[in-house]
């Protein structure tokens, strides 16, 4: 079953001194989704924007919050993102020592559940667990900065995870991130994503014309 295709704008690639206005921006354009991306300088070497800056962006849209944590310990922070108004959190399967406890903790808060892989993580680190999330996030850069080159061998990985999402008629969604643009973005669909992260492509080509970069992600073959 394929689901219609959603652009998540990751706004790790806008102009941090006016992130109202960038969010407000992508909503205009035809955002389906807001990709948060929070970095702890622990799990990832860079730091960004922590529960505080979402619950001040939080108000201005009613855009899907699509919530990337790439923090370790990850469990302390589920209730706080979850208040700030994260809609989908996302978490990597290292920063936790209990992945079922982590997904619950999440479900608890009735948001929904994403897992990620990191370019050289398994499907096996989260086969188990496939059915008890709505998405798992496929990234194809190593996670911790914007503007980064795609890296085409996740695509292998992606297909057989679809593969195995069909073959157990689960609804579990795809999404990828990472150096996605113009190019890759077909192959990414082919290959079973139907939730699309795109920070330095939206941002940057075409002068920045959001709208444009948004609409030839959603339907670039
Ligand atoms: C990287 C982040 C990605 C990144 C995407 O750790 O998870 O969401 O911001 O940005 P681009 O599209 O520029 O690779
Ligand atoms: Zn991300």
């Amino acid at each position: 079953m394929n689901n219609p295709i959603k652009i998540s704008p990751s706004i790790l690639s806008a102009d941090f001194s006016k992130l109202g206005e960038e969010v407000i921006a992508l909503e205009k354009a035809g955002a389906d989704y807001i990709h948060i991306d929070v970095m702890d300088g622990h799990f990832v070497p860079n730091l960004t924007i922590g529960p505080e800056v979402i619950k001040k962006l939080r108000p201005l849209t009613k855009k899907v919050f699509d919530v990337h944590l790439m923090i370790s310990p990850v469990d302390n922070f589920i209730k706080d993102f979850s208040n700030a108004g994260a809609d989908i959190i996302t978490f990597h399967p290292e920063a936790t020592s209990n992945i079922s406890n982590t997904i619950n903790l999440i479900k608890k808060e009735k948001k929904k559940v994403g897992i990620s892989l990191k370019p050289n993580s398994k499907i096996e680190l989260i086969e188990k667990h496939i059915d008890q999330v709505d998405l798992v996030l496929i990234m194809s850069v190593e996670p911790g900065f914007g503007g980064q080159k795609f890296m085409p061998e996740v695509l292998e990985k992606m297909k057989n995870l679809k593969e195995l999402i069909d073959q157990k008629k689960l609804k579990t969604e795809i999404e990828i991130d990472g150096g996605i643009n113009f190019e890759n973005c077909g192959k990414a669909k082919r290959a079973g994503a139907s939730i699309l992260v795109s920070g330095s492509t939206i941002f940057n080509e075409n002068q920045g014309d959001l709208k444009k970069n948004i609409g030839i992600l959603r339907t670039h073959k």
